[in-house]
């Protein structure tokens, strides 16, 4: 009998299920480049009113729906900041800087969590003919190379209260806006209201094999749809994959608690043999990050050993390896998980 293996490298890795794919080949479809295809245009009023925005658009991936929303508040000469572990400053390929000649600055923050008054005081809201512009601030919920951390709400509003006041926009990438929804129980329109554009995904916990939207006003979105065509993403019959999406908001929303505390399980059990290695009150949504360098080896070293016993994570810097919950990683699996991690980390570490 063979052992699957548990692939915990990310929550993309996920396959469409059988009903999904039913729904997929049913779909209604058009020419979307026209602003024809029906299932689209279902999925994207669903999701606008999901944020309590007027108005959303289908995007190929999520680095797209980042890239366009940031085009949408900077230009080229104009910066937009963010923490220094931020996903559209260290996974998109330097895209604000390639494609719209946006710069960027950051600062560290511990976990990706919002640090508000920081923000504020690297923002440059008019730098006049001296200092670059900050045009927008992003704020990443949940934080992917944070692990998983939720934004507390409180923080948000405030940020966009003082960024609103002084004309300086908000993006949040909502990726896994959905984890943070469910994890803290706040609204999505209460998070969709602290910020003027919104990038989610469907294709993370959410399971859909690709697609993500851009939430904002109707003004933005039309906006959108030209920079959306100009970098190529103008896609046509595309109704098939909304209709992968709108099943996904439909039948796996609520099951990202299980991914959550599955993840919260395994850190617990890490944390009993290991200690040091991970605090499981940091472990909020389905991303659990190990510290292997507190247990004597590096991230990838222990992403290795890890592999040896079939559980695959990410290795993530020299200290870190990352474990990410899904919808194809059941209990059975998790404890699969949980047996090869504690025996790695008791028999070198604890
Ligand atoms: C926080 C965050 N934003 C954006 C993206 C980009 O999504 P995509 O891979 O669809 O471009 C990811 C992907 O993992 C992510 O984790």
């Amino acid at each position: 009998m063979t052992v699957p293996v548990v692939d915990l490298r990310s929550d993309t890795l996920t396959r469409p299920t059988r009903e999904m794919r039913a729904a997929m080949v049913d779909a209604e479809v058009g020419d979307d480049v026209y602003g024809e295809d029906p299932t689209v245009a279902a999925l994207e009023a669903w999701v606008a009113a999901l944020l309590g925005h007027e108005a959303a658009l289908f995007m190929p991936t999520g680095s797209m729906a980042n890239q366009v929303g940031l085009r949408l508040h900077a230009g080229p000469g104009q910066e937009v900041i963010t923490d220094h572990l931020a996903h559209v400053l260290r996974a998109e390929l330097g895209a604000a800087a390639a494609f719209s000649g946006i710069t960027t600055r950051s600062w560290v923050a511990d976990r990706g969590l919002l640090d508000v008054d920081t923000a504020l005081a690297v923002m440059v809201p008019d730098g006049g003919a001296y200092q670059v512009s900050t045009a927008c601030v992003v704020v990443e919920n949940t934080h992917n190379f944070g692990g998983g951390t939720v934004q507390p709400l409180a923080d948000l509003r405030r940020l966009r209260e003082a960024t609103a006041a002084v004309g300086v926009g908000v993006h949040l990438d909502g990726a896994r806006l959905w984890n943070a929804h469910v994890a803290s129980g706040v609204a999505l329109a209460d998070y969709g209201a602290c910020a003027d554009t919104v990038s989610v995904c469907l294709s993370k916990g959410l399971g859909a094999p690709v697609g993500s939207l851009l939430v904002a006003d109707a003004t933005r979105i039309g906006q959108a749809r030209v920079w959306r065509k100009r970098l190529g993403g103008g896609m046509r019959q595309v109704g098939m994959l909304a209709a992968a999406g709108l099943y996904a908001l439909d039948h796996h929303l609520d099951r990202l608690a299980d991914d959550h505390a599955r993840a919260r399980r395994v850190a617990e059990a890490v944390a009993l043999v290991a200690p040091g290695v991970v605090d499981p009150a940091t472990v909020e949504t389905n991303i659990l990050v190990l510290d292997a360098a507190a247990a004597g080896r590096t991230g990838a070293e222990l992403a290795t050993a890890a592999a040896e016993g079939g559980v695959l994570g990410y290795p993530m810097g020299p200290r870190h390896t990352r474990f990410v919950w899904h919808l194809d990683v059941d209990d059975e699996l998790t404890d699969r998980a949980t047996d090869v991690l504690t025996d790695l980390l008791r028999r070198r570490g604890a």
